[in-house]
């Protein structure tokens, strides 16, 4: 018996050695399984015992539990301790070193056609145009009809589009902008002066196309407007857009909206105009369709033809901003490439 609780002495001692020696959790769970778990060395005394007389028992099962309960004290207080130490070593390790240099977050800005757009719409808004936007769906009577484009005018040939069948009436994506004109003149007397932005589409698609492009109608109606007004105000739109004096060239032109209707060229921004591949040799560009507001697209909105004149243009955007960045490709405007937008 005494031998019984020799055997006890000892492994408290051993226990508890081998519980301060422990480093991690898992080396106290292991101390704890040999010694003083369920079946660790205490507990196989303890099952040993029921041979020994019942004073016996008592003795030596009284100095198992003082033994296991010390061990278990000594492992709680040691398994703090390490959790402790290893808490002061995760926090030291998450600290932050405010020293480092910040992770730049880089910033956007916005696509070159939106800006070449807004600057357009800025440069007329201070030339006392105010801003209308339409839908980019739209009914055919306002793309078409009501310019003065009947079903079955070749005109439509020029601007093919996506059809849609709605139960009101045939729509479109609109082709252009000039629609606008329509829905501003319906719900407005002159003096009209407007600049329209907008998207367009068409069924086209090359070097120079794109199915979906950006265009800025322009158009002012008052009873005494005239071609001269137009040439000179495209004259400064140009020299606040290209930053210079750029001679202008209205080339006769047809459109069904406008009569007389004109093409504008610009000098070629390029070369200058002694003749490059951008203007095709001839030292002209062409930017923008316009002309005076035909007295048939009066009719449609109600103004009386005898009473007011207007005039309209209507400019590509992605032409302008391929002009002003020398982009020979449309299509780097829609690839989305960071590389290419970073440069504006
Ligand atoms: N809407 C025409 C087009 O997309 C451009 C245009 C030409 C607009 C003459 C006008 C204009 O306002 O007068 O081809």
């Amino acid at each position: 018996m005494t031998e019984a609780i020799d055997r006890v002495g000892e492994l408290a001692g051993e226990g508890l050695r081998a519980l301060s020696g422990a480093k991690t959790e898992s080396d106290l769970l292991e101390v704890k399984g040999r010694y003083f778990g369920k079946k660790g060395a205490v507990s196989a005394i303890l099952s040993g015992i029921s041979s020994l007389s019942v004073e016996e028992r008592k003795r030596v099962g009284g100095a198992a539990n003082e033994a296991r309960t010390r061990l278990e004290a000594a492992f709680e207080a040691r398994l703090a301790e390490i959790r402790e130490k290893d808490r002061i070593a995760r926090e030291g390790a998450e600290t932050v070193d405010v020293t480092l240099p910040g992770r730049a977050l880089d910033a956007g800005h916005r696509h070159p056609i939106s800006r070449t757009m807004a600057d357009i719409v800025s440069i007329f808004g201070r030339l006392g145009f105010s801003v209308r936007g339409g839908p980019e769906i739209e009914k055919d009577y306002y793309n078409f009809e009501a310019l003065n484009i009947p079903k079955d005018h070749p005109a439509r040939d020029m601007q093919d589009t996506f059809y849609m069948d709605w139960p009101e009436g045939d729509l479109v994506l609109r082709t252009h902008t000039s629609p606008i004109q329509i829905r501003t003149m319906e719900g407005m007397r002159p003096p009209v002066r407007v600049i329209a932005p907008g998207t367009v589409y068409r069924c086209d698609s090359d070097i120079t196309h794109s199915p979906m492009f950006h265009q800025v109608e322009g158009f002012a109606v008052d009873t005494d407007v005239t071609m001269s007004d137009l040439k000179g105000l495209l004259t400064e739109f140009c020299r606040m857009m290209f930053g210079k004096d750029l001679p202008l060239r209205f080339r006769p032109s047809y459109f069904p909206f406008t009569e007389p209707s004109a093409e504008v060229d610009i000098r070629c921004v390029i070369c200058g105009g002694s003749g490059c591949r951008v203007c095709g040799n001839s030292g002209w560009l062409e930017i923008l369709g316009s002309g005076m507001i035909d007295p048939a697209v009066f009719g449609f909105v109600g103004y009386d033809p005898e009473r007011y004149t207007g005039f309209a243009f209507g400019m590509g955007v992605e032409r302008i901003a391929m002009l002003r960045h020398g982009v020979n490709d449309i299509r780097l405007f829609f690839e989305n490439d960071i590389r290419f937008l970073s440069q504006f």
